[in-house]
């Protein structure tokens, strides 16, 4: 176990971590150089095409150092906000970190973010700047930027490019040097902390852990802590990165369980593993105390998913129950919706997790599903409605605090605290989640030319003051378009939405009277005319009482049309509508 060392690479999105690993994967000889693939432990293929990491990839590589054998188990972590749960589950599972900052971008909101979990978890830290070799990287800046915020001490910083391979030999010595091996113990009961877990089709759910204490081995009974299944072990085994079979899995060690399980929701991430009879001598399960830190992940943000064909309703129910195995986070509720026929209500943990199950419906499953507008998380108390509450923290170069902070103040935000250092500023924000859904993050972008970055986390929930804003044309309630809105915003959004409506519903041989409604009291109205058939165009004489007849005729069965307008809204103006 001493020649152990457990560690994460954590950084900003995109500063180089798919790509170091790849280095690492190749100097320690783990992954044959005719196998590399860049960004190998990147399996999934839309994170591979994104060019972010989803889902975290463990692998194993054996290293030597001053003649001594090491194991070094890494684990590469998800970079997305919406991820940040897994991150912290993950650093759970180490000894230290390895802080990659790129060099071009200098520190960023998730560099802070991720140095302040593992300080607070006190892990042992290697800062190390990246992408040395680039003509636009600015190693001393962002090297004075990591001395003054974190504290770091100069020499301590290493300089790598993880592309060329420059500085990552003398990485490796400082892992080992400066990472402890685990303090677990073998003489206790087994205990293993989950981090991620896999469906597979032949063998169940195969769950990715870190033992803690005690040892595991085939055929040994196991049971969780959050949920009800005792499976019996089958195999165990750890990531060369392809899962490779082993005796036994000790405590120190990263590796994998394969425990049949059918249902993914079963194996959940954060969650403990431990032995359900364990051998005489040993104390029982029920006296063992789960691993500290347990978090339901919970979904955030809710969509309503249907398929653009009725048709497609099964291969689409398919398709979300087969994501949804390899997805924990995921929940799935059927939904009804009178313009779009069945569909589900289905919940993700973000934005970003939403456009990746989206994406993944696509390329793995060739459907294309349409997603109604997104809505947050509300809980109700009573008959009040209570919203989620966030803080957030925006990294930014301080020519922009400005800008940003009149953007805060439109999105309802509270502001908390601006740290300035050096030519950069934190600010740290109190506002409602919801306005993460309204393009906070792309306005932040824009304002800040690109260079502010944010990170948040959830706090709380309070009181919001809520109306239901609801669509209607000729009558007929839209309920795909009736939204939930702030109340002081509702007539502004009523506007919003009906003049939209205008702009995009076709006419037709009758009126269109578009409303939008506040339990049942008008806020905004607008109407499309009609097409006016020219009745009297085929006629030549000019028969007074013939064009009369013919006029009142057509007023007549307009009226019959109106009275009977079942409205009809293209497929097409409806989808663009929803999908705003
Ligand atoms: P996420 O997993 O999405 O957070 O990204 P990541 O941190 O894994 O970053 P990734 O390894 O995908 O690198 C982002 C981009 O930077 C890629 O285009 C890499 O080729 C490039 N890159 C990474 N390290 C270096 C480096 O040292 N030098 C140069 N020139 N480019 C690099």
């Amino acid at each position: 176990m001493t020649n152990i060392r457990n560690f994460a690479i954590v950084a900003h999105i995109d500063h180089g971590k798919s790509t170091l690993a790849d280095r690492l994967l190749e100097i320690t000889e783990t992954v044959s150089a005719s196998k590399m693939k860049e960004q190998f432990l990147d399996q999934n293929p839309i994170s591979r095409e994104r060019g972010i990491t989803i889902k975290l990839a463990p692998v194993r590589m054996n290293y030597v150092h001053n003649s001594q054998n090491y194991i070094l188990n890494l684990i590469d972590t998800p970079g997305h906000i919406d991820f940040s749960y897994e991150v912290s589950r993950t650093l759970a599972c180490c000894e230290g970190v390895v802080l990659l900052v790129d060099a071009t971008q200098g520190v960023q909101a998730q560099t802070v973010a991720h140095f302040n979990s593992a300080r607070a978890q006190n892990l042992a830290m290697i800062p190390v700047i990246n992408k040395i070799d680039m003509d636009i990287a600015r190693v001393e800046e962002t090297e004075n930027q990591m001395v003054e915020l974190f504290g770091l001490k100069k020499e301590e910083i290493l300089k790598i490019s993880a592309k060329t391979g420059q500085g990552v030999t003398e990485l490796l010595g400082e892992i080992v040097k400066k990472i402890p091996a685990p303090k677990s113990s073998i003489e206790n009961v087994f205990r293993a902390l989950i981090f991620d877990a896999v469906y597979d089709d032949h063998r169940g759910v195969v769950a990715f852990v870190r033992v803690f204490d005690g040892k595991i081995k085939r055929h040994e009974r196991v049971q969780f802590f959050q949920s009800d299944g005792k499976p019996v072990v089958s195999e165990v085994g750890f990531f060369s990165p392809y899962l490779t079979p082993k005796e036994d899995l000790a405590a120190g060690e990263i590796g994998y369980i394969v425990t049949g399980v059918k249902d993914i929701k079963q194996a959940k991430v954060g969650d403990t593993i431990t032995l359900s009879q364990p051998k005489a001598g040993r104390p029982l399960a029920e006296n063992v105390q789960p691993l500290p830190g347990y978090k339901s992940p919970i979904p955030m943000v809710f969509f309503g998913v249907y398929p653009k064909a009725p048709n497609d309703y099964g291969k689409l129910k398919e398709a979300l129950n087969k994501l949804s195995l390899n997805d924990a986070a995921l929940t799935i509720d059927s939904e009804y919706s009178s313009f779009l026929g069945s569909g589900f209500r289905v919940g993700f943990l973000g934005l970003l997790h939403a456009e990746i199950v989206k994406e993944r419906l696509k390329q793995e499953e060739g459907i294309d599903p349409l997603l109604t507008r997104p809505q947050v998380l509300y809980k109700k108390e009573g008959d009040r409605t209570l919203e989620p509450y966030m803080k957030l923290t925006i990294y930014t170069p301080k020519d922009y605090v400005g800008s940003l902070m009149n953007l805060g103040k439109q999105k309802r935000g509270n502001l908390i605290n601006i740290i300035y250092k050096d030519r950069n500023a934190i600010i740290y924000y109190d506002m409602p989640y919801s306005c993460l859904l309204t393009n906070l993050v792309s306005n932040i972008k824009s304002i800040s030319s690109g260079f502010a970055s944010i990170d948040y986390e959830i706090t709380d929930y309070r009181y919001a003051d809520l109306v239901n804003l609801e669509i209607f044309v000729n009558d007929v309630p839209i309920d795909v378009l009736s939204e939930t809105v702030y109340k002081d915003e509702a007539n502004f959004v009523a506007r919003e939405k009906t003049e939209k409506l205008k702009e995009l519903l076709p006419r037709q041989q009758y009126r269109q009277i578009i409303q939008a409604k506040v339990i049942g009291k008008i806020l905004a109205r607008t109407e499309i005319s009609p097409f006016r058939k020219d009745v009297l165009a085929k006629m030549s004489g000019g028969d007074r009482t013939r064009k009369d007849k013919l006029l009142k005729k057509q007023k007549k069965g307009k009226e019959r049309m109106q009275s009977q307008a079942k409205i009809d809204i293209p497929q097409k103006a409806l989808f663009s509508l929803i999908e705003g």
